[in-house]
């Protein structure tokens, strides 16, 4: 099949969450299995160039009285086509946040259709993503099917339907197929007007990790690479190499990270109440996050003030976003925690197991799919297959929080043994693509049969 992703966020080059991390490992999972796939995503000014091979500028041409130009590169081994309109919309900032984020990109699913036609692209499937580029869903079927594209199917996939439900509405209607990134998010959605009417074209499937791209045994970020076989004495060195940066104490406790936008959906007062109870409970805490909203940071700042007088030797929030430091926590926390309010995949639990790191979440969306309380899942994990791996709890209250955490602490203080084997057996099990990359190329199959 020949398929192309029209998306406005893609890693390493321009990630603002797991919509670009997805965008780049289900498209790398899809061409490992011998498809065609290509991307288009606006030429930001703030692209990170080095991350980019052979980009050049291959052409140009006129739409919407603009004058637009394409570029092509290779990145992660993927093609991608950079379209860089003259009219300035992608030159200052970085993907959202300015006033016109729907027009700008408006203007770029047309201009991306524009592109394909006038290039003679034939694809089987256009995939895209979100609010961002939902206009490119009813924007082809109302214009393009007419044209020579005509031979295409459109899916749609919601990654957050908190944002843009008008748009995402839109797309649901002119989608052939539709998907959500967990099953569990899919029924928690399933009553939204902007997806109801649709659920015969509607599926869940889980995303998957890159495990090239999140390796514990090839990472430049990281002090020494190990596997599940060396993966106490990896955790160690990483650890400790954690602690020595951020100046904590180099002391062996149970050591909680968080890495995460800082926001209402990532269940911002039990974070908070999260690093009161962890170091309560004599653990260190490293929390890595920025807040798009102001005043939310602001609140964080105040917090990194107060914990620098309480317990600075014990915690430590990083108020930016850092790609190397969170290899660096992922690798040397014993427990990441992700207490989201909701959650339609979540993509920290399960790098955090890939570097043989615990989950400590709220079963919510696809969080509640791939985390399996050692405690009370075990049937639930069974009937996957899988071995339970992680401390989870319900509702909304901060006893939640404190029921998952004081097991997960206690059993880190307890029964090291039994921690161990733990992680052993966390970094085994496979969040990567190789299942959900199937059941996608299952899907694209059965929409190049929609009518
Ligand atoms: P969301 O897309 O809702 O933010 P996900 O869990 O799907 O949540 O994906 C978040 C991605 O962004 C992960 O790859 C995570 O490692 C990364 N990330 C989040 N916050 C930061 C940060 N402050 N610095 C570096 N990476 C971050
Ligand atoms: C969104 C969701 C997150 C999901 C990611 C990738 O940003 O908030 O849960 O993992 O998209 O699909």
């Amino acid at each position: 099949l020949h398929i192309i992703h029209i998306a406005v966020e893609m890693a390493p080059i321009a990630k603002v969450g797991g919509l670009g991390d997805v965008v780049t490992s289900l498209s790398r999972a899809v061409q490992d299995l011998n498809h065609n796939v290509d991307i288009i995503l606006p030429k930001y000014d703030c692209l990170n160039l080095s991350n980019i091979k052979d980009l050049q500028c291959q052409r140009n041409y006129f739409w919407g009285g603009t004058e637009i130009k394409v570029w092509h590169g290779k990145v992660e081994g993927l093609s991608v086509y950079f379209l860089e309109p003259q009219n300035g919309f992608f030159q200052v900032g970085c993907v959202y946040g300015r006033g016109n984020d729907a027009e700008r990109f408006g203007f770029f699913c047309h201009a991306a259709l524009e592109f394909l036609l006038q290039s003679g692209f034939h694809p089987d499937i256009i995939h895209c993503h979100d609010w961002s580029s939902a206009p490119v869903a009813w924007l082809f079927k109302d214009t393009y099917t007419s044209y020579g594209l005509s031979k295409a199917k459109v899916v749609f996939t919601i990654h957050n339907l908190e944002f843009g439900a008008h748009f995402i509405g839109k797309a649901m209607q002119y989608a052939d197929k539709a998907t959500t990134v967990s099953p569990t998010y899919s029924r928690e959605v399933a009553g939204n007007p902007a997806v109801a009417p649709h659920l015969h074209k509607f599926h869940g499937i889980i995303n998957g990790i890159d495990p090239d791209i999140w390796d514990p045994y090839n990472d430049n970020f990281i002090p020494v690479s190990y596997t599940s076989e060396n993966v106490v004495e990896g955790k160690k060195a990483s650890k400790e190499a954690l602690q020595q940066k951020l100046g904590l104490r180099k002391v062996d406790l149970p050591l909680v990270g968080i890495i995460t936008r800082l926001t209402h959906q990532k269940g911002i007062h039990l974070i908070k109440h999260a690093i009161w109870h962890t170091l309560e409970r004599g653990g260190q805490v490293v929390l890595l996050g920025s807040a798009p909203d102001p005043r939310i940071q602001n609140d964080f700042v105040n917090l990194a003030n107060e914990l620098h007088s309480s317990h600075n030797d014990r915690a430590r929030l990083c108020l930016s976003y850092d790609e190397p430091l969170s290899h660096l926590i992922y690798a040397g926390a014993d427990f990441i925690l992700v207490p989201s309010i909701f959650e339609p995949c979540g993509l920290t639990q399960l790098t955090a197991m890939r570097y043989g790191s615990i989950p400590v979440v709220r079963k919510t969306g696809g969080l509640y799919d791939t985390v399996f309380d050692v405690d009370n899942d075990k049937d639930r994990a069974q009937a996957q297959g899988l071995e339970t791996n992680g401390f989870s709890f319900d509702g909304a209250d901060t006893g939640g929080v404190d029921y998952a955490l004081n097991r997960a602490i206690s059993a880190w203080y307890n029964g090291r043994d039994w921690f161990n084997a733990l992680c052993k057996s966390v970094m085994e099990q496979d969040w990567s693509w190789n299942r959900p990359a199937l059941d996608y190329l299952e899907l694209y199959h059965a929409a190049r049969k929609a009518k």
